[in-house]
């Protein structure tokens, strides 16, 4: 079930290719959540076999960003894997992905300006790239990623009709847990005061949602009200942005449309958190 090399990963998917079995595939940096689990399920329906990569992926980490302190737990990861009826999870080592000279990256352009990749300098081209390196590994037929990190599912899925890749990029609803909070690894750092505060995002997406639905088009109303409420909660210390873009071209709108999907970035406290709505 654990996988650690690439190249007994690259054996065992020869073999099932063989035998002409199909395999659905879910990238994550571990510390499995419910989010998580919801895409191993998709992925468990609709092909014969699933494997789950774990992989802190450093270069999609900038400076001074949370590399060292992003959690950490395979025990438990594997325990979920299993429990989810997942084949293979594959954990290959920082230094099998980037030996000494690696030199190749993917740069998806355009879409990777706006939202986070204004704040989060070289994370898209981090982010491309080791999904590249890992489709070419297990060389899914279909590859699952979460609508939480909406940016990311819209670069990938560019990066796939770009670079003509056979993958099936499949996108999933975000999960919440049942206050509204959008499950994250990295909710683990938040203390009970900061995960009070951290409602703020989705309570501000959901009244943009709500204002939309009464019949508000006006993008800088529907932002300003949106800031009003993310500004009441105590552990807010800054909002990194709040955009309702077009949701294939990721373009900021002044006039908001139904399918637009308002994205935002707050920190709370030291900890920077991402949400999103579909309009
Ligand atoms: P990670 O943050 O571990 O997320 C792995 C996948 O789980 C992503 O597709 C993400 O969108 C999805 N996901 C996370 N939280 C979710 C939620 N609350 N509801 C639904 N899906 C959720 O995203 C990454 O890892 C990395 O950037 C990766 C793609 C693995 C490349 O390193």
């Amino acid at each position: 079930m654990l996988i650690r090399s690439i190249k007994e990963m690259k054996q065992v998917v020869k073999k099932l290719k063989k035998e002409g079995k199909t395999i659905g595939f879910v990238p994550t940096m571990g510390y499995l959540h419910e989010g998580h689990r919801s895409l191993m399920r998709c992925s468990k329906k609709e092909n014969q076999i699933t494997v789950v990569s774990v992989f802190v992926n450093p270069i999609q980490f900038g400076e001074g960003e949370d590399l060292d302190r992003y959690p950490r737990d395979l025990e438990r990861d594997l325990q979920v894997c299993r429990e989810e009826g997942v084949d293979f999870l594959f954990h290959p080592k920082v230094e099998e992905m980037y030996p000494e000279g690696y030199s190749t990256y993917v740069v998806v352009e355009g879409l990777t300006e706006g939202l986070c990749g204004a704040f989060r300098e070289g994370h898209f081209k981090g982010v491309s790239t080791v999904v590249a390196k890992l489709f070419n590994i297990v060389q899914p037929d279909r590859a699952y990623f979460g609508r939480k990190d909406y940016q990311q599912l819209i670069v990938i899925k560019r990066m796939v009709e770009d670079l003509n890749m056979d993958v099936e990029v499949v996108d999933c609803p975000i999960v919440r847990e049942e206050d509204g909070l959008a499950l994250s690894s990295r909710n683990k750092y938040l203390s009970p005061e900061e995960r009070r505060s951290a409602l703020s995002l989705s309570k501000a997406l959901f009244r943009a949602k709500e204002l939309f639905e009464a019949g508000e088009r006006d993008a800088e109303k529907i932002k300003e009200e949106m800031r009003k409420i993310i500004k009441s909660y105590p552990e807010v210390k800054d909002i990194q942005y709040i955009e309702i873009v077009h949701p294939h071209t990721l373009k900021p709108k002044k006039k908001a449309e139904k399918g637009d999907v308002v994205a935002l970035a707050v920190f709370i406290g030291n900890t920077r958190l991402i949400d999103n709505i579909t309009l």
